[in-house]
């Protein structure tokens, strides 16, 4: 085929079974933001991200997983679809994306022992203890647990459907859920949910049959199924299940399927990751598997997502009649028209980026903070390399060494959701900023134009250092030493202890104390390293329980007559000890009423 011929069949609309019809052949898959608050609610970033994308050339974008339970987050930022929520910020996510000439389709799933909640449900309470992340151990599923899952994907599909998204996708690969239902390796029940292969495929195909009972014939339904778990080892969910699986969801009236495969631990669906070759590396990681698919299943559509890059390859697939939409993750994350750019001939390749030769947890960040520079109206950065790194590096060291004064606050602006509190308060109140980087912190507040702000910390050396640098402001230590014990025993430097980030339960006893005398509205800002925060871990130290972990902090607030008035994420990284690292900063805005 030649350049034009690609072109002609990329373009080239085709009908699903229910009677949507697809504009071309390239969509974009589910990639998760983590860009919402605590609320679970999409909101401006969401928008702002998906405006973008709604000009992306995709015939449609599927968001990323959306979760039915509040209670089974895949991680911190998650987009929640749960009972109490409320939905008018879904329809202005569907409208948005309507109005710039795009179509919403809206993933929904359950992490089920893949969460980070406490308290989670897999269907045989099998904990994940894995090399890249552990999560906390899950509890087995009741048979009323079953029913109120199948109940929440049917809310959530019925909400996505009033709220103007254009079709649903049900998540049941990634070992999420759906899928550790259906493989052996985490379902091990005994009753009609588990055993034989037709038995773990109950829950998916009720859910599937449920939705259609809710949604009507004429709305359409995906599922995202994955070939095999990707482990070496035998004992999981393999290929020649999951062609089964297809089959049966052909007859259950799925209108596509997504192909996928792999988890956490093992990731097929990113590619190897290797930093040599992963420019040249192959393109249809999972076209095997789709052809064995079509033995089974000869009529259901299929989407092909993983390592597409090439008009060439996908013009190809599509013409074999394998396949009938490409589906683009991570291209769009790094070029967000990368769609266009292919369906128009101006480009006939997309660019593998440097992120995707990190290893999976890397990579996850590096390309959520991509999509974060977008939907904070920023362009992506693909030269977060490793070169631009060592730049940045003596840049930094340059920088501090003449005048750190001018240091950045790690390099970022003050995050957008304080910045919304700060606005809602009396310019003369008074703030407390602690918990990172004090001194730049409260230096950002303090040009906002409030006048009472006092910055504190654990250190008295942290504290002395931020007077120096900024002598127009109140500087505190709320330590120990300060609320009368006999010596400050956390006295670091303010940079060592940005990278401890930890404070211990009797410290934050009297830390809190030091604070609650001196603040009406309190600002921490904690940070944690992801896995940290997700892995829910605490370590003991000389005694002393040290926490990861913002949820535990808000208990122990909760406590001092604290109640959270807000709570969000955001990325951002430092630089510490010549190492350049992402971090999630967790920020929790408490006030004493
Ligand atoms: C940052 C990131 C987030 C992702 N989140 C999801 C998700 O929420 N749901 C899902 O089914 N797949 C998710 N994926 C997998 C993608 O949908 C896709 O299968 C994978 O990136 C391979 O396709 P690509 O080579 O076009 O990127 C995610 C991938 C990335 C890189």
């Amino acid at each position: 085929m030649n350049i034009k011929e690609q072109i002609g069949v990329l373009n080239n609309p085709f009908k699903l079974p229910c009677g949507y019809e697809v504009s071309n052949r390239i969509a974009k898959a589910a990639m998760t933001e983590h860009l919402a608050d605590s609320t679970g609610l999409p909101n401006e970033r969401h928008f702002t991200l998906y405006k973008r994308w709604a000009k992306s050339g995709a015939s449609f974008l599927v968001t990323g997983n959306v979760m039915v339970d509040k209670g089974s987050l895949e991680g911190i930022g998650n987009v929640v679809l749960d009972y109490d929520q409320s939905t008018q910020r879904f329809k202005i996510w569907a409208d948005t994306v309507k109005e710039n000439g795009g179509q919403l389709w809206m993933q929904i799933g359950h992490a089920g022992g893949l969460s980070i909640s406490e308290n989670s449900l897999s269907p045989s309470g099998i904990q994940h203890i894995g090399r890249v992340r552990t999560f906390p151990k899950p509890n087995p599923m009741t048979q009323k647990d079953i029913k109120d899952v199948i109940q929440r994907f049917v809310h959530a599909a019925s909400v996505a459907k009033e709220c103007g998204f254009a079709g649903i996708e049900i998540h049941s690969a990634h070992q999420f859920l759906l899928n550790q239902f259906l493989s052996p390796l985490t379902n091990t029940r005994t009753d009609e949910w588990g055993g034989s292969l037709k038995n773990r495929m109950r829950l998916l195909l009720e859910i599937v049959k449920a939705v259609r009972k809710a949604v009507g014939t004429g709305y359409p339904i995906a599922v995202k199924l994955n070939s095999s778990d990707g482990f070496n080892h035998s004992g999981g969910w393999t290929e020649d299940e999951s062609v089964q699986v297809c089959s049966a969801l052909e007859k259950g009236g799925v209108d596509f399927l997504e192909i996928s495969g792999g988890s956490y631990e093992a990731t097929p669906m990113l590619g190897p990751q290797d930093i040599e070759n992963f420019a040249e590396r192959r393109e249809a990681f999972f076209l095997e598997y789709a052809k064995n698919v079509r033995t089974l299943a000869p009529s259901i559509p299929i989407m092909l997502t993983a390592g597409m890059r090439s008009a060439e390859v996908m013009a190809d697939i599509i013409e074999s009649g394998i396949v009938q939409v490409i589906g683009m993750g991570r291209p769009l994350a790094g070029m967000p028209d990368a769609p266009k750019k292919l369906l128009s001939g101006e480009l006939d390749s997309i660019p593998r980026f440097y992120g995707e030769s990190l290893p999976v947890m890397e990579q996850l960040r590096w390309f959520q903070k991509q999509m974060e520079l977008m939907a904070n109206g920023h362009e992506p950065e693909l030269n977060m390399t490793q070169d631009l790194i060592d730049v940045e590096k003596t840049k930094w060291n340059e920088v501090y060494t003449r005048n750190p004064e001018e240091l950045p606050w790690f390099g970022l602006d003050i995050p957008v959701e304080v910045e919304d509190f700060l606005q809602q308060l009396n310019k003369g109140d008074l703030m407390v900023i602690t918990g990172c980087g004090v001194g730049d912190t409260v230096k950002i507040v303090h040009t906002k134009g409030f006048k009472n702000v006092i910055g504190t910390d654990i250190s008295s050396v942290a504290i002395e250092k931020a007077q120096k640098r900024f002598p127009g402001i109140t500087f505190k230590v709320a330590s120990t030493q300060e609320v009368g014990s006999k010596e400050n025993i956390h006295d670091v430097n303010v940079f060592d202890w940005l990278n401890l980030h930890q404070i211990s339960t009797d410290r934050l006893d009297t830390y809190l104390a030091g604070l609650t005398s001196i603040a009406k509205n309190l600002c921490l800002v904690w940070i944690y390293d992801s896995n940290e925060v997700e892995s829910n871990k605490s370590y003991t130290h000389e005694g002393n329980i040290y926490y990861h972990n913002p949820v535990i902090v808000k208990k122990e607030l909760k406590k001092k007559g604290l109640s959270i008035k807000k709570e969000f994420t955001f990325m951002f990284s430092t630089f510490f000890n010549n190492v350049r690292r992402e971090h999630v900063a967790v920020g929790q805005i408490y006030a004493k009423q």
